[in-house]
């Protein structure tokens, strides 16, 4: 089929590279004209692991980028990949998205075939219906334009294997044109899915809604198993074999158990902000997802409390390892290093940060600590060090910890062990 992509942040580059490669001709349609130029060459404007092979492979031929919407006149269907970042209050902010509905509707005014345009960013419930698609009419998209909704649950850095193996397809539509149009991009997915993903059909408002219920569900298990291993901590029990324990019930899951300091990223938090906003909005009180955020909050502090029994922070050297959000990218879009920084610096203490990637993102936040290039160097002469993302590298630490000041680690993702000399612990062990 003919299809084009809005948008080339990682969501629309992903998914547009993917349905190149399931043998679709993909035209993605961004203002960047760096971004475009560098699709057309073939080359990745981000990082995503098999994302490089796919660009290589289709940019430039079956899949070409330009600035000119007017482009989408010339596909079949429409996939809108644009941001929906957060206002101050963490309410969610349509204007770039519905800029890019309004430049779509100009677009296809003069196109009399059929057309399915197709949201995939993250809105709220209603936000399609009630502002979306009227942005869209009002720029002169005729009856012939179907719409729909279909959420992405892409996880950065697993973005190209997880739209290829997706565990559902949700399409949310009221059109049986727009239903029947998107089950044909979808049968190759399907087909080379290594199992049968579940074609979800739906509203539009229910497809909105379940892109949040997935996230913050994912985010309050996450929520929960931290605060279950905070009181673990109090009682000296491993919240980890508890863990592992409850995870063996079905009904829980052994996955996203795993408890320390919180969880970050471009999508949990803003996600989890955006329903609360929209919730208290329609006048109800999501007393449970506010929980949920303000145990993420606190589990920095946590890991401070437990550093302070061991350590005086003020005038202290602190080693802080790992500033990305997760291991595997260089994004620190809400990493728990961030208020982590920001209190030790609160309390005055000297901070020397540490991340194999993401160092560079985090002097922009924080120009003013040291940057150390190796988890050695930081725990050198420190008096303290925290833990704040699981990568590898951290597992092999263990000589290293030697040339501290004072040997003290407050782990905050269980990647560290204890060992002889070393004052360890765990934030839920
Ligand atoms: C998340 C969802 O997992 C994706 O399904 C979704 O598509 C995506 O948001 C999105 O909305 O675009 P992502 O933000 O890439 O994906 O990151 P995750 O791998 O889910 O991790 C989120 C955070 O939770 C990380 O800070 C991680 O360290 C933390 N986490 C995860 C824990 O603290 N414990 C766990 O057991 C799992």
């Amino acid at each position: 089929m003919e299809i084009s992509v809005v948008g080339s942040g990682y969501v629309g580059t992903t998914v547009a590279a993917c349905l190149a490669d399931l043998g679709h001709t993909v035209t993605n349609v961004d203002i960047d004209e760096g971004v475009v130029d560098s699709i057309n060459a073939g080359e990745a404007p981000i990082h995503e692991p098999g994302l490089d092979e796919l660009l290589a492979k289709h940019g430039g031929d079956r899949l070409r980028a330009t600035t000119d919407y007017d482009a989408v006149r010339d596909t079949d269907l429409t996939f809108v990949a644009l941001p929906t970042p957060s206002n101050e209050d963490g309410s969610i902010d349509l204007s770039i998205i519905g800029g890019g509905m309004e430049s779509l509707g100009g677009a296809l005014a003069s196109k009399s075939d059929p057309h399915v345009v197709v949201v995939k960013s993250t809105v709220v419930p209603g936000s399609t219906e009630t502002e979306l698609e009227p942005a869209m009419r009002r720029a002169g998209a005729g009856e012939n334009v179907h719409v729909a909704v279909n959420p992405e649950f892409q996880r950065e850095g697993s973005a190209v294997e997880d739209y290829l193996n997706p565990d559902k397809l949700v399409v949310g539509t009221d059109s049986e044109y727009a239903r029947e149009t998107l089950a044909a991009v979808f049968e190759p997915l399907i087909e080379r899915a290594d199992s049968d993903p579940p074609l979800v059909e739906t509203g539009l408002r229910e497809a909105e809604m379940i892109k949040y219920a997935n996230n913050t569900f994912l985010a309050a298990k996450i929520s929960l198993i931290n605060e279950l291993g905070n009181i673990c901590k109090e009682y000296d029990v491993d919240a980890y074999e508890v863990a592992e324990a409850i995870g063996l019930d079905d009904r829980i899951g052994e996955q996203f158990l795993q408890s320390g300091v919180g969880w970050g990223g471009s999508c949990f938090p803003k996600d989890t902000a955006a329903l609360i906003a929209a919730a208290e909005r329609a006048g109800y009180d999501p007393a449970l997802l506010k929980a949920v955020v303000a145990v993420n909050d606190g589990q920095p502090g946590r890991m401070l409390g437990l550093a302070e029994r061991h350590v005086d922070v003020e005038g202290s050297r602190v080693a802080v390892l790992g500033l990305a959000f997760k291991p595997g990218t260089d994004d620190i879009r809400h990493s728990r290093a961030i208020p982590l920084i920001e209190a030790l610096r609160e309390r005055g203490a000297e901070v020397v940060a540490y991340d194999p990637v993401a160092g560079e993102n985090m002097r922009e936040r924080f120009p003013d600590i040291e940057y150390a290039d190796s988890a050695a160097a930081a725990l050198d002469g420190a008096h303290l060090a925290l833990v704040v993302t699981d990568w590898d590298e951290f597992t092999a630490l263990d000589e290293e910890f030697d040339t501290m000041a004072t040997p003290v680690v407050v782990d905050g993702r269980r990647i560290v062990g204890r060992r002889d000399g070393l004052t360890y612990e765990g934030l839920t062990w």
